[in-house]
């Protein structure tokens, strides 16, 4: 891909340069120094007019001002194009204010990134009351991709598809979760969920078929906590799940959590890389690279 340059903020090396063998372009790495105050340096080494800043955005306070300052410096550096690979994109679970006095995180963010960049390029954002990207990011253009594929990739390498049932935790799952049965040519189960806090979630047996002696695979967008798949995975027991396994766009739990996770009886919870994670099974940069605009092999 020729006059583009890929740009890696810190600990994204490996993807970004996963992502630019695809797309036969050069990548860089942003130098960030942190002060004692903990401020922090930013320094990009070159642009070219089209440049991509690779950013994974978990963990996403700090990383949200570096971000800022890295686009700022490579705009300096002549960057007329400034395209945003975030895999994971954060702040959009907060898309409304749910008590009184809250801050719309996501239209805050999203305003934030949109000042920035001219394209917004990400994997399965939690979009709940607003229905695209583009309402997320006003005046920049988006691309969203679907992580269903790649899911549905992990489980047919387990070639137990035929006694496997996709399970979705919530309504909100419902898109990928049928996506991803299709693919695999499974049936499917979409459960109730009601959140009590950041930490518990009550779940109940919702719509589709029975996961009785069947594989579960339960199907969500993110494993934060992990306490909406370890629900889910009682209930999907108590109704006589052979096997529960968790597959996940995003894997943001700590270690702690995924020990839970294991205690509550899932066999394995499987991720994609758009978030470093030691559950990650399956690369995104092919998907990247293709809605990059580029072949990727
Ligand atoms: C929320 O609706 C999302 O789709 C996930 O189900 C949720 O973020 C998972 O959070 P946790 O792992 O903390 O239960």
């Amino acid at each position: 891909m020729s006059g583009v340059l890929i740009a890696a903020m810190p600990g994204e090396t490996t993807p970004a340069r996963r992502l630019a063998a695809l797309l036969d372009a050069p990548s860089v790495d942003i130098e960030v120094h942190r002060f004692p105050d903990r401020e922090s340096s930013v320094r990009a080494g070159r642009a070219q007019a089209t440049t991509i800043l690779y950013c994974s955005l978990n963990d996403p306070n700090a990383k949200l001002i570096e971000l800022a300052l890295a686009a700022s410096a490579l705009r300096d550096l002549g960057a007329r194009r400034l395209v945003l690979v975030a895999p994971y994109l954060c702040y959009m679970r907060q898309d409304a204010a749910f008590q009184p006095g809250e801050a719309v995180s996501q239209r805050v963010v999203g305003r934030f990134l949109a000042e920035r960049f001219d394209r917004i390029v990400t994997i399965e954002p939690h979009l709940h009351r607003a229905r695209t990207l583009a309402e997320v990011f006003p005046g920049a253009e988006t691309t969203s991709l679907s992580a269903a594929p790649l899911l549905a990739e992990i489980i047919r390498r387990d070639g137990a598809e035929d006694r496997a049932i996709v399970v979705g935790p919530d309504a909100e799952s419902r898109w990928w979760t049928e996506a991803v049965a299709a693919a695999i040519g499974a049936p499917f189960h979409i459960l109730r969920k009601a959140r009590r806090d950041d930490r518990q979630v009550s779940i109940e047996t919702g719509e589709g078929a029975a996961p009785g002696g069947r594989t579960a695979y339960l199907i969500d967008d993110v494993a934060s906590t992990g306490n909406t798949l370890a629900t889910a995975a009682k209930l999907l027991f108590e109704n006589g799940a052979k096997r529960v396994e968790a597959v996940v766009a995003h894997a943001l739990s700590s270690d702690a959590d995924v020990k839970r996770l294991r205690a509550a009886g899932i066999a394995r919870l499987r991720s994609t890389d758009s978030v470093a994670h030691v559950t990650n099974a399956i690369e995104v940069a092919p998907l990247l690279a293709a809605a990059l605009c580029v072949e990727a092999p």
